[in-house]
């Protein structure tokens, strides 16, 4: 396997506390924020410190180990109980990315197993859940990778990358690895408006590696696969469900119709864990709606008229039927559909 070495930690425990990567700060500054209780960790993803699929599903991983570590010293014998009300809290931090609940269930089974201090056992599976992640995206990388033409022009959306998950990224992992083949010939990658995920985190992250990068505005999209610019569309997911279709950025659904209509190919890339099975269809998918400041304003300063009303969701559902392949780390499946992906997921 030939993936490049990858430097950039979003969420990292050390020193018995949490390290996270302030990405409201990128690319301006790289400040690393460290917390130490489940009430920094929740407010954390809801501020978008930490964002991303999966980075929030390690985070949250994390945090589960900062309230039981509180809890036993407060009350040693029923400390599983005393933190249910803070994992419900960390549960609701945002709610279109199943990987979060995914990560607080995985932690929540160890529970009963635990006599005792509970911290090194559930700091072992957060950092097994981290380590997860990031194999998982090393084996997407390659089999997204392989998908691809030689030279291959690639657009991006979003920020899917190691920023956005425990290391080396779902749809930038696949990126990363193609430029590692050198099969890469260019990546366009969309600003993301309104939180600028694109601008902000992958243009640093693919100029941090000297991956050959244009930066467009969403809108530019259109006349880049017009003027057959374009070979792929590749971004990762929040949530896919039983029948394929994909929560993700908002934007992505209106990319993949361009792409069906420009014959350009659209891949997802997400890890098994960001599969929600007990959804039949995206239409039950809870799309979280965000602050309008976020669309009225630019850091801070207002570039809309006061007053105005905004709508900002944060995410949008691509149907399975305009996706081309799904990517997990178990292996991919080609026009998704109920029955692929419940083989695939088996
Ligand atoms: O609002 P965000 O920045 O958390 O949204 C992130 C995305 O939509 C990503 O594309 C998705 O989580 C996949 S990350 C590997």
């Amino acid at each position: 396997m030939k993936h490049l070495p990858d430097t950039i930690r979003a969420v990292d425990w050390q020193h018995d506390c949490l390290h996270l990567l302030d990405q409201r700060q990128l690319p301006l500054r790289q400040e690393i924020l460290k917390l130490q209780t489940v009430q920094e960790v929740t407010k954390a993803i809801q501020d978008m410190v930490v964002r991303g699929a999966p980075a929030i599903g390690i985070t949250a991983a994390y945090g589960v180990v900062l309230a039981a570590r509180s809890a036993y010293v407060q009350r040693p014998t029923d400390w599983m109980a005393h933190i249910e009300t803070d994992l419900h809290t960390l549960s609701k931090a945002r709610p279109t990315a199943v990987n979060l609940t995914y990560a607080i269930n995985r932690m929540r089974a160890l529970f009963p197993q635990i006599t005792g201090n509970p911290v090194p056992e559930l700091l072992a599976e957060a950092r097994l859940i981290h380590e997860e992640d990031i194999q998982a995206n090393y084996r997407m990388g390659e089999l997204g990778a392989n998908l691809l033409p030689n030279p291959c022009r690639v657009l991006t959306h979003c920020n899917a990358g190691a920023l956005a998950t425990g290391g080396y990224g779902t749809a930038l992992g696949v990126i990363r690895t193609a430029f590692a083949h050198g099969k890469l010939q260019q990546v366009y990658a969309d600003e993301t408006r309104p939180w600028l995920q694109g601008a902000r985190l992958t243009a640093w992250e693919l100029k941090e590696e000297g991956i050959p990068c244009v930066l467009i505005a969403d809108s530019a999209a259109a006349m880049l696969m017009r003027n057959g610019l374009i070979d792929w569309i590749i971004v990762g997911a929040d949530r896919i469900t039983a029948n394929g279709d994909v929560a993700n950025k908002i934007g992505t659904y209106s990319l993949a119709v361009l792409a069906r209509y420009h014959h350009v190919k659209m891949m997802v890339v997400a890890p098994t864990t960001t599969f929600d099975s007990t959804l039949a269809s995206g239409n039950s998918i809870i799309i979280e709606e965000r602050s309008p400041h976020e669309v009225t304003q630019l850091h801070g300063h207002p570039i809309a008229p006061m007053g105005i009303k905004a709508w900002n969701p944060a995410f949008d559902i691509t149907p399975a039927e305009l996706i081309d392949v799904i990517v997990t780390e178990k292996g991919y499946v080609e026009h998704p559909n109920s029955t692929n992906l419940a083989s695939l997921l088996q």
